[in-house]
This record gives C-alpha cells, sequence and structure tokens, in this order.
C-alpha cells in the first residue's frame, strides 16, 4: 500500500505510482521543505529555512533504496533528503484534495429538546473516566451543545469540571461572572429580563468559543433557558433561501461593546455567519443587544436589514429552537459561536435565581479532545 512502482520527473514536482494504483505528485519546494531534517528534535519546530533554496529547485538524483525511503539528491544546497514513503503517502495533498469534506458537525433543530438524555452527561463521569471526559469534548464539538447534571452548587465549583479540559478565558465580566439581576446593571443578563437567542460577546474579534453557564438556584418563576443551533438555521437558509444566505455570509454587520463601566470601545464587523476553507459553518454572529447602528452602503441596507430580521426570526422559531429549565448543578455548556441562548423574563420576588458563566477558547476544546481520540 506504501510501496511506490514508479518515479517521473516533471518540471515542478516527481510524479508518483503507488502499488496500490493511486498516483500522487510531489512539488519539490514542498519535498525540501518536509525533509525529515528539516525540524529540530527536541522542539519540533521547522530550522531548514525554505528561502534558502532557489524557486528552481529540483531533483538532481532520485531512487527507491534499499529500505524503501525515496531518497533525493537535490539540484543545489549540497543536500540529500529520505522519505519514508508511508509518510509521504498519509500527508499526499494529491489524494487528499480528492476526498469528500465530510462536516463533523451534527445539526439539530426542535426535536432534541424531547431528547435532552443525548446531551446531558454527569458530573461525576467527567471528573472521574476518560470516557466521560471525551463524551462532554465530543457533544460541545459535534452538537455544539451539552448540559453536565449533578455539579455541587458552591460558587466556583464548576472549576474542577472545566480544569479536565484546560484554563478558562478570562474577560472584564470576571471568571466565573455572576448572572444575578443586581440595580444598574452593565449588561441585560444582569437583570431579570428576557434575554432573546443571542451570542455572547460579539463584538470581539474572537468571541468567546464556548461559554458554561452553571446554575447553582433557580426557584424564581421564570427564567426558563433556549437554545437554537445557528448552524442548523444557516444550513436551512443555504438550502432554501440562497439570496439571503449570500447577504449573511458577505455583508458584515458591526457590533460594540455597550458597557458603561468600561474604559474602553470595543467594536467589530464580522458577517453573521461565516464559512471555513470548505465552506462548512465556521461562526455564528447574532446579538439584537449589542449589533451597533449599521453604516453598510446605502444601496444594499434595505437588503441587508431584511436578512437579519429572516435570520433572527428563524434563530427564534419553535421549529428550530429547544426550551428547557436549568436545574441547581446543570452546566449548560455550549458552542457560543454556533448554539445561540437565551432565557424568559423572571419574578425576583418570587424566589431567587443565581448562574455563574464561564468562558473557554474553541482551541482548547477540540485541542483536547485531538490529543485524547489521537
Ligand atoms: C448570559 C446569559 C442566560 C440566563 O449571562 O450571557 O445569557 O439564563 N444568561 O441567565
Ligand atoms: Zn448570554
Amino acid at each position: 500500500m506504501f510501496n511506490i512502482l514508479k518515479i517521473e520527473k516533471n518540471k515542478n514536482n516527481l510524479h508518483v505510482k503507488w502499488s496500490d494504483g493511486k498516483e500522487s505528485s510531489f512539488n519539490y519546494l514542498w519535498l525540501r521543505d518536509n525533509c525529515p531534517t528539516a525540524h529540530d528534535k527536541d522542539s519540533n519546530h521547522r530550522m531548514f529555512n525554505i528561502l534558502e533554496v532557489s524557486k528552481n529547485l529540483n531533483a538532481k538524483e532520485f531512487k527507491i533504496n534499499e529500505e524503501g525511503k525515496l531518497v533525493i539528491e537535490w539540484s543545489e544546497g549540497n543536500h540529500t533528503s529520505y522519505y519514508d514513503p508511508k509518510w509521504l503517502k498519509e500527508n499526499c495533498y494529491t489524494l487528499k484534495s480528492k476526498q469528500k469534506y465530510i462536516s463533523p458537525y451534527q445539526l439539530w433543530n426542535s426535536s432534541l429538546e424531547k431528547n435532552l438524555d443525548l446531551i446531558s452527561i454527569d458530573h461525576e463521569e467527567i471528573l472521574n473516566s476518560e470516557e466521560g471526559l471525551i463524551k462532554w469534548l465530543e457533544l460541545l464539538h459535534y452538537k455544539g451543545i451539552a448540559i453536565i447534571k449533578n455539579t455541587p452548587v458552591e460558587k466556583e465549583s464548576a472549576f474542577p469540571v472545566l480544569n479536565r479540559i484546560s484554563h478558562t478565558r478570562q474577560t472584564f465580566f470576571n471568571t466565573p461572572f455572576e448572572v444575578i439581576n443586581v440595580p444598574k446593571p452593565n449588561n441585560s443578563a444582569y437583570t431579570a429580563h428576557a434575554l432573546k437567542n443571542h451570542m455572547d460577546l460579539p463584538w470581539f474579534e474572537t468571541p468567546p468559543g464556548y461559554q458554561f453557564l452553571h446554575c447553582l438556584i433557580n426557584s424564581a418563576k421564570g427564567g426558563d433557558s433556549s437554545a437554537v443551533d445557528g448552524f442548523a438555521v444557516a444550513n436551512y437558509l443555504r438550502k432554501n433561501e440562497k439570496e439571503i444566505f449570500d447577504t449573511l455570509i458577505n455583508i458584515p454587520l458591526k457590533f460594540r461593546d455597550k458597557d458603561y463601566t468600561q474604559e474602553s470601545i470595543r467594536s467589530f464587523y464580522g458577517t453573521a455567519i461565516s464559512l471555513t476553507k470548505d465552506e462548512d459553518y465556521n461562526d455564528i454572529r447574532f446579538s439584537v443587544a449589542t449589533m451597533d447602528t449599521l453604516d453598510c452602503h446605502p444601496d444594499i441596507m434595505d437588503k441587508v436589514y431584511k436578512a437579519h430580521h429572516r435570520f433572527g426570526n428563524l434563530l427564534h422559531d419553535d421549529k428550530f429552537q429547544i426550551k428547557f429549565r436549568l436545574e441547581p448543578g446543570d452546566i449548560f455548556s455550549f458552542n457560543n459561536r454556533r448554539v445561540l441562548h437565551g432565557r424568559t423574563a423572571f419574578d425576583p420576588n418570587s424566589g431567587h435565581r443565581q448562574l455563574q458563566g464561564y468562558y473557554m477558547d474553541r482551541d482548547e476544546i477540540l485541542g483536547k479532545l485531538n490529543f485524547l481520540k489521537k
């Protein structure tokens, strides 16, 4: 499978025929840059600098040696490289480019509401087993949502389970941030008002990738939660309302932090939906509360507002959103740049409500999952 049958020399690359019939081309600069001697053994950083060879670099001589390695004597720099064919096959960009992209995301809609078990996981399981930790990380990465059950309800008691993944992301709201109603609130979350489905901190260049809302007390009337898969709504628009979808991926909206306690003006332009290099969903940016006064070109303002209006309505549509009530000991965990969250108003005179919130970067979730599954 990793045996090379035949090699042909071209102007810019070596063309390889494999024993399984597959064919690959390997560019000279790419090969030289990935010579196994290019990297430091300890730091794994590349010590070789491709700028040391010219753009005309090519293979002066090449062969397969007794060990089955591809040996290339380079046209300049007095260097010979030895490549393991297994490594070449596994890193072959010709073959990779032919593979169909498969999205890791499992999109969901309101039918998830009847199956919350699917996204629930016990606190003990995560704390005491790697399987539990992996299950939580997979829910976060694939579905963008998980509810941890039976966490202690002491203040800051979400740290041990979060630290199973990594460090949290600090913001000026502090870690954890206190979601309680206070006089003269600097954020609508710190009131008893309803919060429409939103993401937190869309006015950052990179808003926190994940959010964790740990419920300590929820005895007040009201204060029920909602969540919606923004990727699922984006996907619906891509399939059914392409013009609106195109507006949402192409025209940046403006967001701004309105926090009166801050000696900083934080503002960012970003599209409502952004895509990855594979045209999969990357980020959703949506918050009615902190979208700034838009200043796009007059020719497109109407189109932009109507697309925003349609997207916002779908993000609150009962076909897409789920509703549930957090219990003390729950940690509602979600991808903050995919799953939008909200709550109904509550009556602070009827009881108490207290959540503590934490953020974490997406890199930490995906990095830990990749590490545990490698
Ligand atoms: C928040 C928030 C939801 C809630 O603090 O950002 O959205 O249920 N809170 O209070
Ligand atoms: Zn929020």
